[in-house]
């Protein structure tokens, strides 16, 4: 399946869900690839970090058309793809969400950040005058309390559906995206490994 997590907001935790979903399918024993489609590199960066653990097979194309092509062909080698494009709408983000199964949208509990959806929302229905699209929306770096979360959900436009698997703001996910691990791999953050694990499922099911 090829997933892509995309955002035209930058900061939003793609590239760390990107990493937990790469890793995540990757111990599960399935055949992994994680395309890196943001110039900047940090999906690469932090995978290229994997040492004395599982490698998981990366590459880099922050080329729209390169990107279209590399992944038509990695299709038949791979079970499961996993694109991170950066926080712009540029054509590797467009050809990603056209190339996707999936394309998961995470987002913060913050106003910027509900905003921002309507900017996807609105991407989404120029690509699929293309092709149909089929998105997701979650909470990336969900607060520990309080009514954000709910108000923010309830907030998703039309054109993307919510997923009910909250990631929370987390430093063990941080710490260990940092390092190129998943929070999976240790298993010592007992929330953060069951809200993974929980939208691993929810997004492979
Ligand atoms: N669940 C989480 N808990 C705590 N910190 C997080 C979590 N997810 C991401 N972060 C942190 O938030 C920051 C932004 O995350 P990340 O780089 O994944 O976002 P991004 O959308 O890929 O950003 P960009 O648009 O720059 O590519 C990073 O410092 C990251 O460590
Ligand atoms: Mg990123």
């Amino acid at each position: 399946m090829i997933v892509a997590v995309l955002n035209t907001k930058g900061g939003v935790g793609k590239t760390t869900t990107a990493l937990n979903l790469a890793v995540g399918r990757a111990i599960q024993g399935r055949d992994v690839l994680a395309v890196d489609a943001d110039r900047q590199g940090s999906l690469i960066a932090a995978l290229g970090n994997r040492e004395g653990v599982q490698a998981v097979a990366t590459a880099h194309y922050a080329d729209g058309q390169i990107l279209r092509q590399q992944v038509a062909l990695a299709k038949t080698r791979y079970e499961d793809i996993i694109i991170d494009a950066g926080g712009r709408d540029n054509s590797a983000l467009r050809a990603a969400m056209l190339l996707a199964d999936v394309v998961l949208i995470p987002f913060q509990p913050r106003s910027f950040d509900v905003w921002a959806l309507d900017d996807m929302a609105a991407l989404l229905a120029e690509m699929r005058a293309v092709q149909d699209v089929h998105a997701l929306a979650f909470l990336a770096m969900a607060d520990a309390r309080g009514r954000d979360n709910d108000e923010a959900a309830e907030s998703v436009p039309d054109g993307m559906q919510y997923l009910d698997a909250a990631v929370g703001r987390r430093k063990s996910i941080a710490d260990a995206a940092g390092i190129g691990r998943s929070v999976l791999e240790d298993g010592k953050d007992e929330k953060a490994v069951f809200e993974v694990r929980r939208l691993i499922k929810a997004v492979f099911r």
